[in-house]
């Protein structure tokens, strides 16, 4: 793979990672119903897929799929699904975790979401949970999402909240803005070598647009009173008032 910086180094950090993920990966492979995000918030709560079970049959491709719980989720909902992620350590847990719930129809695939060695016009889904939707540049992988979706297909994401990214520091969210919305892209934090990317509303709009996409829906999670999580990075007293993470979902029509 030829790689630009910022993947070169979150391939490096996500394979330092992995292991830290293999137990929630284990405890999302075994759970029938989906949860979202930190919060693990049920399908009662965020409707993220608008219903699972419409994907049936359908091709479906996974931008970052991490340990490839939700590959798995629309696996068994009867999509024919593709992960694709650029650590190798990551797809060594999908991979152990496939094998062992017997779900040998998923693709894994090493590459980036930036450049997917994969044809135009070959999925109807197109789904990133905290994958290329937080680490890949939204310039390289939205048009290449775009690519890869047929017209009347289908781009649902998960990201952290606008509100919450400028608001957060290395120590996590705290009670005053932290960085400018103006320019929000590249974001790096002293204390690990990862780069993310994030974008204001009204560039995500401008740029789904500008590649084809109809914007959908805007989700802004919030967390219930009694939410738990093992995130540093969130507290849930804020997070019951303003959104610490969000779902975008666009349709690919033309
Ligand atoms: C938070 S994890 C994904 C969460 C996922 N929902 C799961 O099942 O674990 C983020 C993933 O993005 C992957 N990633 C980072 N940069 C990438 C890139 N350029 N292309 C594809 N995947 C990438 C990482 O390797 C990591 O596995």
């Amino acid at each position: 793979m030829n790689l630009p910086e910022h993947a070169t180094r979150n391939r490096a950090q996500w394979n330092t990672w992995a292991a830290d993920f293999v137990d929630a990966g284990r405890r999302n492979w075994a759970t029938a119903e989906p949860s979202w995000g930190i919060w693990n918030l049920p399908g009662s709560r965020v409707d993220f897929f608008q219903g699972i079970e419409r994907f049936a049959g359908t091709d479906a491709i996974e931008l970052g799929c991490g340990t490839g719980y939700v590959s798995s989720w629309l696996t068994r909902a009867g999509a024919r699904v593709t992960g694709i992620d650029i650590s190798d350590e990551q797809l060594r847990t999908a991979g152990e975790l496939r094998a062992q719930h017997d779900l040998t129809d998923i693709s894994f695939l090493q590459a980036s979401a930036e450049a997917v060695p994969l044809p135009d016009a070959s999925f109807d889904l197109a789904v990133s949970e905290y994958g290329a939707s937080i680490w890949c540049d939204p310039y390289a992988w939205i048009p290449e999402a775009a690519r890869l979706l047929r017209v009347g297909g289908e781009l649902i994401f998960l990201v952290n909240g606008l509100l919450a990214m400028l608001c957060m520091d290395e120590a996590g969210i705290q009670p005053a803005l932290q960085r400018p919305l103006f320019g929000l892209h590249r974001v790096e934090w002293d204390d690990d070598d990862s780069v993310e990317f994030h974008l204001p509303h009204g560039e995500w709009i401008r740029l789904l647009r500008a590649n084809g996409f109809e914007v959908e829906r805007l989700l802004e999670l919030q967390a219930p009173a009694d939410a738990k999580t093992t995130s540093t990075w969130a507290d849930s007293a804020w997070a019951t008032k303003w959104p610490t993470e969000e779902v975008w979902h666009a349709r690919k029509v033309r």
